[in-house]
């Protein structure tokens, strides 16, 4: 994909739902004793992979132009060849938290990238659960041999990862028992907004969260909120080019998931929230970006790091984009995770950052960003990960000349319409 600056960005627009949310909504429509509809379901591959495991599962859906549809009341069968779970780290882990509070057997297989990351991470708790996952070097392919009758346990979670605790979660609805899970860092929260909204009580007491199992979910009708993670881009760009003005309709602004927003403000962009309601306990709005800077941000405004970051994990690639353009420059600290995602996104945005002009220091767990430079348009490589080729796309249309994104394609990993979208919205 070959992209040149723009001059600013006009429009009105909607995305579609919300790919950690999709995700989720499946599994638990899945599971759910009644019948559930599920609106604006994620077009991402990724949730698309959720799907393809599911029938892989035993489990029928029916998918409709505008409606993904459970009959309920279905049960998980093992299935006769490996769940290929594609590029979707949250369909693997999740999945395997649902399969190991199940007596049943599966191989859950992944891409290259997926391969490559950790998964001990959801081995160790779901081993004190009662499952046994057999993984050469803890990376994929998982062989997991579901316990029929789950441990409920008490576990600290050694990672900030909202993927981990929802695998524990999942396979706690047949543990008899309660299971408690404790993060050392609030992480996105969709798992137990959604469990409550479907019927299976979960308590939140500040950073942990109790379920009492047996447990089993109602089916009912969600609209998934659009991907606020998406609209990140969006927003970003708006923000970045003088002019613009943006407004995004029906996007989830969950607080776990939003607080790019605030960085965003705090380095003097202009983004209002307006229409605040909550679709199944998540909150929902409209979000409105007028373009240009309108600030100098104080120091620590300018640094993210500590509990920050699980909220800000899948924006920070976009984020050091921005930083490019602020003065006194941005870091990212603490963000060592950012070096097991779809990419090591740390080394990843350094790389693509420098080959477009700009001065970048990267740590064994950030980056520090300084600014304010005017990009060069360069050749990017996306490393197939799909939230570098987008961010990257957001610093094309800032950059001096063209730029060329070579792997664009990954995008379709969470976000299938964005280069369509994007075209529509720029004015040059
Ligand atoms: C996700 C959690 C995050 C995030 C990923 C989606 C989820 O991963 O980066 O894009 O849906 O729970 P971790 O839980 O590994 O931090």
């Amino acid at each position: 994909m070959k992209l040149s600056p723009a001059h600013r960005l006009r429009g009105r627009i909607r995305l579609p739902g919300d790919k950690s949310i999709s995700h989720r909504a499946a599994l638990i429509a899945a599971l759910a004793d009644g019948p559930s509809e599920i609106a604006n379901f994620s077009t991402a591959r990724d949730c698309a992979s959720t799907l393809a495991c599911l029938q892989g599962l035993g489990i029928s859906l029916e998918q409709t132009d505008d409606k993904l549809k459970f009959p309920g009341g279905q049960t998980l069968a093992s299935p006769n060849k490996p769940l290929d779970c594609g590029n979707s780290g949250s369909t693997m882990r999740i999945l395997a938290g649902v399969l190991a509070g199940h007596d049943l057997s599966a191989e859950l297989i992944g891409d290259e990238s997926l391969s490559s990351r950790p998964m001990r991470r959801i081995i160790e708790p779901l081993e004190l659960m009662g499952a046994r996952i057999e993984a050469a070097g803890g990376k994929p392919p998982l062989k997991l041999r579901g316990a029929g009758n789950p441990r409920p346990i008490t576990y600290k979670l050694p990672v900030a990862s909202a993927q981990v605790k929802s695998a524990i979660l999942f396979a706690a609805l047949n543990a008899h028992g309660q299971t408690t899970v404790i993060e050392t860092s609030p992480t996105r929260d969709h798992t137990e907004r959604l469990f409550n909204g479907f019927g299976v009580p979960v308590r939140t007491n500040n950073l942990s969260v109790t379920l009492d199992g047996p447990a089993r979910f109602t089916g009912g009708a969600i609209t998934i909120p659009g991907d606020i993670s998406s609209a990140a881009f969006f927003v970003a760009a708006a923000m970045l080019l003088p002019g613009s003005d943006l407004v995004i309709e029906d996007v989830g602004l969950n607080p776990t998931r939003a607080a790019f927003v605030e960085v965003l403000r705090s380095w003097g962009g202009e983004v209002e929230q307006s229409d605040l309601r909550s679709e199944r306990n998540e909150p929902v709005g409209t979000l409105r970006v007028r373009g240009g800077l309108n600030a100098t941000p104080g120091s620590e405004d300018r640094i993210l790091s500590g509990s920050m970051i699980p909220a800000l994990i899948d924006e920070l690639p976009l984020l050091a984009v921005v930083g490019t353009q602020i003065k006194g420059g941005i870091e990212i600290r603490d963000a060592a995770e950012l070096r097991h995602k779809e990419s090591d996104r740390l080394a990843t945005t350094a790389k693509n950052l420098r080959a477009m002009g700009a001065e970048i220091e990267e740590s064994v767990d950030g980056l520090h960003v300084f600014g304010p430079t005017q990009l060069r348009g360069a050749a990017i490589d996306a490393y197939g990960d799909h939230r570098i080729a987008m961010a990257f796309s957001v610093a094309a249309l800032i950059a001096d000349g063209e730029t060329e994104i070579r792997g664009s394609g990954s995008a379709a990993v969470s976000f299938p319409e964005f280069y369509d979208l994007l075209h529509s919205l720029i004015e040059t």
